[in-house]
């Protein structure tokens, strides 16, 4: 039996499924020369502190740790990630505003619906390029997305863009901070004008959806810069799947700005909204291995070497990018022709990479270094080959 999702969900996923097929292709033809910088899998698994802290939690002897949890999840969880998160953004967020979900999708899921629940014929504002998914719960929930550009040069806010698009429609915007797929740390100069806009033509009637999931991968001096403190009607939403290298373990969270508009009432709907949906809360196991990783200082040095080795290969191979400043991207600017017929010459040769399309935009592809260095340093090889002509 066909289930029919409908033609917009259908256009929507139209390019990742097509970087599906190219994959299962090059499993099957090209098996041990594959260089995977396609998706965010660390090959590499978690580092040992993790794996410890895991084995730490099911080791414990209260036989209660192991049954349901709260709607929003276990209280002592909350309470250590608000101090944690509050400590990081300069904002005190009460324990109950951290409402704790199975990962980042999870997360924006329940904060979508509360908007839909504002108003059901909502629009909301995804900047372009961005994360692939945003759009698609978007239209699931019977929202609007509303595409919108970022600066086609600079890869960074666009207020005239922004200013456009928004109408009386418009309940939210979604921004990724860090960007994925840019790698691009929005400043607090940048925050401040956004929240300025939001404040004039929104009448606090614009939800600003903070996606930080990779905000603890830094490069250089680069430094987070917490979008909350600039504009009340912010929600964060968190995965600990990406730091910590555990994306399958399934735990994150909403954090809603203790200076939300009727904070309590917000939080109590996200809550109940875990029920409704379905998602609940992540496993109790999870929720106790978090309270034993937050604030942990983080190493990686390793994805800063790859990331400075794809970086020279592009520079030999006159492959213009942006660097990065944080994330586990790079997403450099396709050399030649159409977006998809260069990700397929990289296939041949067992590079995987996702052409711009995936994130609903052109003329770019996007790099993940969590691939294994020997892999990395193939795909360098293949890079520099490929864009010189010397390989077709
Ligand atoms: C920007 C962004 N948001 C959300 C997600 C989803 O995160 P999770 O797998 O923790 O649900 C991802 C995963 O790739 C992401 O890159």
């Amino acid at each position: 039996m066909k289930v029919d999702l409908g033609p917009q969900l259908d256009r929507l996923m139209a390019a990742q499924e097509r970087c599906d097929r190219l994959r299962d292709a090059t499993l099957r033809s090209k098996p041990r020369d594959l260089c995977d910088l396609a998706y965010a899998n660390a090959y590499g698994g978690p580092p040992p502190f993790v794996i410890d802290a895991i084995k730490e939690s099911l080791a414990g002897d209260r036989q209660l740790d192991f049954q349901y949890t709260p709607y929003g999840g276990a209280t002592l969880s909350r309470r250590r990630i608000s101090e944690s998160l509050s400590r990081q953004q300069g904002l005190r967020f009460p324990w109950r505003n951290i409402v704790l979900t199975p990962g980042a999708m999870a997360a924006l899921n329940i904060v979508f619906r509360a908007v839909a629940a504002l108003d059901s014929r909502a629009e909301v504002i995804v900047l372009t390029p961005g994360w692939l998914d945003y759009p698609l719960y978007l239209v699931n929930l019977g929202l609007r997305p509303v595409l919108v550009p970022l600066h086609p040069v600079t890869m960074r806010l666009d207020l005239n863009a922004i200013a456009d698009a928004i109408t009386p429609q418009t309940r939210a915007i979604v921004i990724s901070q860090p960007a994925n797929p840019t790698g691009l740390i929005y400043s607090a100069a940048e925050l401040r004008d956004l929240a300025a806009l939001l404040t004039e033509r929104g009448d606090d009637r614009i939800v600003l959806v903070s996606d930080e999931c990779h905000r603890d991968i830094l490069f250089d001096d680069a430094r987070f810069v917490p979008t909350a403190p600039h504009y009340p009607a912010t929600v964060v939403v968190y995965s600990f799947g990406k730091a910590l290298f555990i994306q399958g373990q399934r735990i994150g969270y909403v954090a809603v700005s203790p200076q939300f508009p009727q904070a309590d009432a917000f939080v109590t709907s996200l809550e109940r909204l875990c029920r409704v949906m379905g998602f609940c809360t992540p496993t109790a196991l999870m929720q106790l291995a978090v309270r034993k990783l937050l604030d942990r200082p983080l190493d990686f040095s390793h994805i800063a070497t790859r990331r400075q080795l794809i970086l020279d290969a592009l520079a030999d191979a006159a492959i213009v990018t942006q660097p990065s400043q944080a994330t586990f991207f790079l997403y450099p600017k396709t050399p030649q022709g159409d977006d998809f017929e260069f990700a397929e010459r990289l296939a041949k040769h067992g590079l995987l990479v996702l052409p711009a399309p995936v994130f609903h935009h052109s003329g770019h592809f996007r790099l993940s270094l969590t691939a294994p260095d020997d892999q990395i340093e193939r795909a360098a090889g293949i890079l520099r080959q490929v864009a010189s002509g010397s390989a077709v």
